[in-house]
């Protein structure tokens, strides 16, 4: 199947019961059992519901995977990752992360033990450097959130798997989506998603996945993902499902309406810097065209009046709604250093306080293009 077809069929045929076309919300926490340990592949539906399977499996084609598994949020399925390693453990990670995966490596698993470096992943010398005998694991989000800087997958594949074939290279694709990037077909052994973004597509869903080819791995997560239990519900699974079908045509205009927000802002007077991959101002827009089918619907920007004007920007937007999230049809404005990054304050990986970043949606461009021009020109301070 192709990518597209994959989106509406992987993992989900007409219901054999009635012929409904779209697959059921098994709204069940059990399922009768013909004899004494003898079901039919469903016993408890922490263990097992035949709408996350659906899910799972047709992650796992998107990915180009073996195995998909389907989690109650995308932290849900970093921690569950990170449950292949164990106390004392290294694990090597971008300097540019998401928040809340921050907060739980330093805040949870680092007191538990974990010994993580953060680096940038960016920078391939850098990666070399601090590899150390006892590296497990190296972890990238590329594009990043929320500075869009890019990791080269397929290099970073090689230089951690050369270096030790115990080393894990896990790829947050949140930002990108299996449609814009493959990191399993460059290289990586997992790869990790907040479904809550632009997989379910619409911010009507919280959810993670995790997706992968190594079997032994897939026994060892789905053990935890049951004996720990921080699975998504049925209609969790089937909002993510129903939001999978249209990714594709979703994706390419969010990528055309960011393209025309990041040119419009990068010749803006106020505006210091735009941070968008394709945009040929980013540092890495080669390796972006490269690796990505296209930028994505994420941009970042600073501006030249600093956090303050950042603040003020955030706020006087009308169709870019004033919130955290990202990847739903609908545009949001917000301020990492502020909202989605705030647990990143005082340490090394604090982002600029003047830093504004957008998720672009698919409302029409020119109505974006007129919001953000009100919102710029409210100050006559520059
Ligand atoms: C790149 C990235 N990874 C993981 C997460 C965590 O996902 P969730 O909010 O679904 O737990 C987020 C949330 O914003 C994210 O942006």
């Amino acid at each position: 199947m192709e990518f597209e077809t994959a989106c509406i069929h992987a993992g989900q045929t007409p219901d054999p019961t009635t012929g409904a076309v779209m697959t059921p919300i098994y709204q069940t926490a059990t399922y009768i059992q013909d004899g004494v340990g003898k079901h039919r592949g469903y016993d408890y539906a922490r263990t097992g519901n035949p709408t996350r399977t659906a899910l799972e499996s047709c992650l796992s084609a998107l990915e180009g995977g073996q195995f998909g598994l389907a989690f109650a949020s995308g932290m849900a399925a970093i921690d569950t990752t990170l449950r292949l390693l164990s106390p004392g453990d290294h694990i090597l990670t971008s300097n540019d992360v998401y928040g809340g995966t921050y907060r739980l490596f330093d805040q949870v698993l680092h007191p538990y033990g974990m010994d993580f470096s953060y680096v940038d992943t960016s920078d391939l010398e850098q990666v070399k450097s601090q590899l150390r005998p006892d590296t497990r694991m190296l972890w990238l989000e590329t594009p990043s959130n929320p500075l869009l800087r890019l990791s080269d997958i397929s290099a970073l594949a090689q230089l951690a798997h050369a270096y030790s074939k115990n080393i894990l290279m896990v790829v947050d694709n949140t930002f990108a989506t299996p449609y814009l990037q493959r990191p399993l077909v460059l290289g990586a052994d997992l790869v990790l998603h907040s479904t809550t973004k632009y997989l379910g597509g619409h911010s009507d869903v919280v959810g993670g996945a995790i997706v992968g080819n190594d079997r032994k791995l897939q026994e060892r997560l789905a053990f935890f993902q049951n004996a720990v239990g921080a699975v998504p519900g049925p209609m969790d699974c089937f909002l993510t499902l129903r939001g999978i079908k249209t990714l594709p045509v979703r994706m390419d205009r969010h990528a055309q309406n960011a393209a025309r927000v990041a040119d419009y802002l990068a010749i803006h007077p106020k505006v210091a810097q735009v941070m968008y991959p394709y945009h040929p101002s980013h540092p890495q827009v080669e390796l972006a065209r490269r690796q990505m089918r296209s930028g994505g619907g994420m941009v970042s920007f600073t501006l030249e009046g600093g956090a303050a004007e950042a603040v003020r920007v955030a706020e006087s937007t009308r169709l870019f709604a004033l919130a955290e999230s990202l990847g739903g049809v609908e545009s949001l404005i917000e301020v990492p250093a502020a909202m989605t990054h705030a647990s990143t304050a005082d340490s090394a990986l604090a982002v600029d306080p003047g830093l504004v970043r957008l998720s672009v949606g698919l409302e029409n461009v020119d109505d974006l293009l007129a919001d953000l021009s009100q919102a710029l020109a409210k100050d006559n301070t520059i």
